[in-house]
This record gives C-alpha cells, sequence and structure tokens, in this order.
C-alpha cells in the first residue's frame, strides 16, 4: 500500500469490525512484519522477544474463550462504572459506545482471526520495581507497534489486546510457554481488513498532555 510514513502512523487503527476473517494470511506475509519488528529498540540490546504465531483453530478457540472470559469480567465493571458515572461529553460518550461494539464484536469472534500473535518477553516482572518493569515492557511494546504498522503497510488489520492476560497461566498451559521464565505481553489478532481507507482518530487537544519545562 502506498501510505507516507505520516499516514501510516495516523491511520493504523485498532480494527476489529473491518478484520476479514474469511481471508487466509500467508506466512510469508507475517514474517515479513515479524522481520520488521525485530528492528524495533530493546532495554541493553538484549533483543529477548518471543512472538508466538497461533494458527491452529484448536488453539485460536482456546485463547477466545479465555480473552471472553476475562471480557465479560471487564464489561461487567465498564457498565458500573458508567452507570454511576456518565461521560459528561457527548462525542466521547458515543466514541465511548463505538468502542464498546467494537469491542464486544472482537470478544464474539476472536477465534475466526486467521492468526493470533502473542508476543512475549523473556523475563517475568512480577513485583518487580517499576524501573525493570519500564525495561521489559518498553522492550516488547516498540517491536509490538511496529509490527502493528508494518501489517497495515500490507493491508493487515491488527488491534492491541491484554484481556487474556488475566488467565496467563492458562493461555501458557494452551501454547506450551514456559510460563516462569516468559512474560506474555499481548494478543494481537491478524487479518486481511474489510477495505483499506482508514482516518486519523480524534484525540484530545495536544496542550492537555504537553508539559514544557515544568508540569
Ligand atoms: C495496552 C492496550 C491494551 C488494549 N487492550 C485491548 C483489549 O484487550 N481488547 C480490545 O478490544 N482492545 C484493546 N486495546 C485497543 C484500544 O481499545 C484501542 O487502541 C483504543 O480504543 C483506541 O483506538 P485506536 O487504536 O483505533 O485509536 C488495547 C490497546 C492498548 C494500547
Amino acid at each position: 500500500m502506498a501510505l507516507t510514513p505520516d499516514e501510516l502512523l495516523t491511520t493504523t487503527r485498532a480494527v476489529r469490525k473491518r478484520l476479514d476473517f474469511s481471508r487466509p494470511v500467508s506466512r510469508s506475509l507475517i514474517e515479513e512484519c515479524l522481520a520488521i519488528a525485530q528492528q524495533a529498540p530493546t532495554a541493553s540490546n538484549l533483543q529477548n522477544w518471543h512472538f508466538l504465531v497461533v494458527t491452529d483453530p484448536v488453539s485460536r478457540m482456546a485463547l477466545a474463550e479465555l480473552y471472553r472470559k476475562s471480557f465479560e469480567i471487564y464489561r461487567a465493571r465498564r457498565e458500573a462504572a458508567r452507570a454511576t458515572t456518565p461521560a459528561a461529553d457527548p462525542g466521547r460518550a458515543a466514541t465511548q459506545t463505538r468502542v464498546t461494539s467494537s469491542a464486544q464484536y472482537l470478544a464474539e469472534h476472536l477465534q475466526e482471526a486467521p492468526v493470533l500473535v502473542i508476543p512475549c518477553i523473556a523475563g517475568r516482572t512480577d513485583a518487580e520495581p517499576v524501573s525493570r518493569q519500564a525495561a521489559q515492557w518498553g522492550t516488547i511494546v516498540p517491536a509490538v507497534w511496529s509490527f502493528m504498522l508494518a501489517a497495515r503497510a500490507r493491508g493487515l488489520g491488527t488491534v492491541l489486546t491484554t484481556l487474556h492476560l488475566a488467565y496467563e497461566r492458562e493461555a501458557a498451559k494452551i501454547l506450551g510457554i514456559p510460563y516462569g521464565e516468559i512474560m506474555q505481553a499481548c494478543l494481537v489478532p491478524v487479518a486481511h481488513t474489510k477495505g483499506t481507507e482508514f482516518k486519523p482518530a480524534p484525540r484530545e487537544p495536544l496542550a492537555t498532555m504537553v508539559h514544557w519545562d515544568a508540569w
């Protein structure tokens, strides 16, 4: 796809309803995206990422079931929070309603994504200080985002998800991941997209989150 760097960076959306579950994704396309992800920075240049690429339908269904269990808890919590404090801004409330419907759709259909990528990192941070956590998460997240950008540049859609991590141990068992040494960072469904046109999303004004020289 002919996208400028800025177009790529501003139109790589969380794709859920526009994932085309009917089209297979080739192994070579996934490998191209992962090779690009490998160019991302890592703390101490350790390059201690791992990417578990799940295509087996039985494993995809088992992961989707874990995801749904976590999604139900998340959804109930969100609904309770919204009932007590409804969004003040109607624009934001409408966006939230759209995201909720999209997230519900993904939860119902996750197993249909032809590829689920689970980026992992060697070395757990459970109960580690923030500085160590920052190095670990900061090592895997840039690679994940590079993977998602490379996918978008090739007509693939992705969405970074973390809900299955509530059941990380169970997911590790399904996939044979050595839980004690390897930490799963997220789960990224991958599929060709229905259409390739995506737009920049609304964001809060920059001034509300930028601080020059001091807070
Ligand atoms: C750390 C992180 C965790 C996320 N977890 C989930 C998730 O579990 N399920 C989901 O459907 N989307 C998840 N998302 C996607 C966000 O909902 C999405 O990025 C956000 O709504 C903004 O949409 P956009 O990326 O298209 O701008 C996650 C995103 C991030 C960065």
